[in-house]
């Protein structure tokens, strides 16, 4: 059997829209095996939004390899067992998309390069900020072109942390990209590729009292809070426990607050916080490393 542990990821990551994402030390396992026929998928804890059939996207994910190297299982098995929750902006579509086709080259003899199955995986998400991080870990600033991914990984020290805060509803990603305008004003563009520069700078040199500024955005962030009710609120609350910067994970509806240093203090004060607004039910905080 081959298993394969594959993290969740945040993307954007303020102003790198579609292009900067970061992998989090919070992981799905997909185990995979190939029996004498047919198609067994099992999850746990067993969800029934997880498709059991040729829909699951883990399967999918591994028919792009099969397909690609021409090499299919007589049957197959897989088990997913999941950490990452569904849904919230945290790279669970990335997850089974880059496990999955990680675990098909295993199974496939690995006839597929890094590169390869890179690319493979950011051509089905249609965007590479969620799955390349997934693939490779560390934090990503990936552009898919038409026939690869350009990248580059930078390693996030431990102290800087990653604090999640979860809502209790669901937002889809593709409602949530829907509603992103078709165009948006050239100055709202200057201000983005200001923000991703600064921010790429600062956190690969340690600059993290540029972080708060770095974070900016202007091209998802407007439109998409308005389905967040609190997002507003907990991007405060955070900036005033001393984040340096807070933005939507992903598509949303997670919210993400970088802390540098006194996480625990930070967790404390953003915790009183919470229950002092009445949001402490609606909203769990997970402090992850990249
Ligand atoms: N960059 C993507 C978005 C990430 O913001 O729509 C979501 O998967």
């Amino acid at each position: 059997m081959i298993s394969v542990k594959v993290p969740a990821s945040s993307a954007n990551l303020g102003a790198g829209f579609d292009c900067m994402g970061v992998a989090l030390k919070l992981y799905n396992i997909i185990e995979v095996e190939e029996i004498e026929k047919g198609l067994i998928i099992t999850s746990s804890p067993d969800d029934p939004s997880i498709a059991k059939d040729e829909n699951n996207l883990v399967f999918r994910a591994m028919k792009t390899v099969f397909d690609e190297v021409g090499w299919y299982p007589r049957g197959l098995r897989i088990n997913l067992i999941n950490e990452i929750p569904l849904t919230r902006g945290l790279g669970s579509s990335a997850a089974c998309i880059s496990g999955g086709i990680y675990a098909a080259n295993l199974l496939s003899g690995g006839k597929l390069s890094e590169e390869e199955m890179i690319y493979l995986a950011a051509k089905m998400e249609g965007h590479p900020d969620n799955s390349t991080p997934a693939m490779i870990g560390g934090l990503v600033f990936a552009v898919l072109e038409d026939k690869k991914v350009n990248y580059i990984k930078f390693v996030v020290p431990a102290r800087l942390k990653f604090a999640v805060f979860i809502p209790d509803f669901q937002l889809s990603t593709e409602y949530a990209r829907n509603i992103l305008p078709k165009y948006i004003e050239f100055k709202d563009a200057v201000f983005n590729i200001g923000r991703a520069t600064l921010f790429a700078s600062a956190i690969t040199t340690g600059n993290y009292e540029l972080l708060p500024a770095a974070t900016q955005d202007r091209l998802h962030q407007p439109y998409r809070k308005k389905l967040i009710p609190d997002f507003d609120k907990i991007v405060n609350l955070s900036i005033e426990a001393g984040a340096k910067g807070a933005f939507l994970s992903g598509a949303g509806p997670s919210i993400i607050a970088l802390v540098d240093e006194n996480y625990e203090v930070f967790e404390q004060n953003v915790k009183n916080a919470l229950a002092s607004m009445e949001l402490a039910a609606n909203w769990d905080l997970v402090i992850l490393e990249a």
